[in-house]
């Protein structure tokens, strides 16, 4: 795996948002794999930035977000695909078609988790994948004890991420307890991957992630299985590893 040490939070947006531009610009109808949370604003910032000045496009790409919460409906402030429509979707011309985020209110979530599955193999496969990182080492929302074989489902959030999400809700007791998201293996099917961390609180997660050994405590792990994995860390995420 590579790790690139980022002089601070706006350098590791610049640099992960090269990658997407990169991406999109030696593959228009490239399949992009988006994440939420506060860690990837700011690619997201650089890659409207971008598409303003007329560098890149994203009318052919399709994009698939890596889970949503359940029970929110499209137009809670606090809904996966609000968050993706204010942050990006909104500013840039991703087609409405082609924009995928998991649905947090289907019936028969069986079968909605393998439609979500067969629509990402009917694209293509993911193109390019962009993940966070709990400070319980999920990605998506695999929390630790998700087995790494697992694939789209939907999950119990552990008690460390509904304290660490309840900074957006009024209160605790309003943050979902149930959510939808890609299972690791579904993300490990991404043909390239970067996973971003910023603070000391992600350090001990980092850590485990690419010096731990490859388990279901935590799920980040996994992506040391993957061929294609860059990690872009400030020097606080960092700051537990041991490795050269
Ligand atoms: P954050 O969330 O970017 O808001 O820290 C990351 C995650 O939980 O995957």
């Amino acid at each position: 795996m590579n790790v690139v040490i980022c002089d601070d939070y706006q350098h590791m947006s610049q640099l992960a948002a090269g990658e997407f531009i990169e991406c999109l610009q030696a593959k228009p109808s490239a399949v992009l794999g988006l994440a939420t949370g506060s860690t990837p604003i700011g690619v997201y910032t650089h890659l409207i930035d971008q598409f303003k000045s007329g560098s890149i496009s994203f009318a052919e790409a399709t994009s698939f977000n890596l889970d949503e919460y359940i029970g929110l409906y499209r137009d809670h402030p606090q809904s996966y695909y609000y968050f993706m429509h204010q942050q990006l979707f909104n500013h840039v011309d991703l087609p409405g078609q082609r924009i995928f985020v998991p649905s947090g209110v289907e019936n028969d979530y069986g079968q909605y988790c393998q439609w979500y599955e067969d629509r990402i193999a009917e694209a293509g496969g993911i193109d390019l994948q962009i993940l966070g990182i709990g400070s319980d080492g999920h990605i998506a929302f695999n929390e630790p004890g998700t087995v790494l074989g697992s694939r789209t489902h939907v999950t119990e959030l552990d008690q460390q991420t509904i304290d660490d999400n309840a900074r957006f809700f009024a209160s605790k007791a309003d943050v979902p307890r149930r959510a939808i998201t890609m299972g690791v293996a579904t993300i490990l099917e991404a043909r390239k991957i970067m996973l971003l961390a910023t603070g000391e609180n992600k350090a001990v997660a980092i850590r485990d992630a690419l010096e731990g050994p490859v388990g279901s405590e935590c799920t980040a792990s996994a992506l040391q299985q993957h061929p294609d994995v860059t990690f872009y860390l400030d020097a606080a995420a960092a700051s537990l590893l041991t490795k050269e």
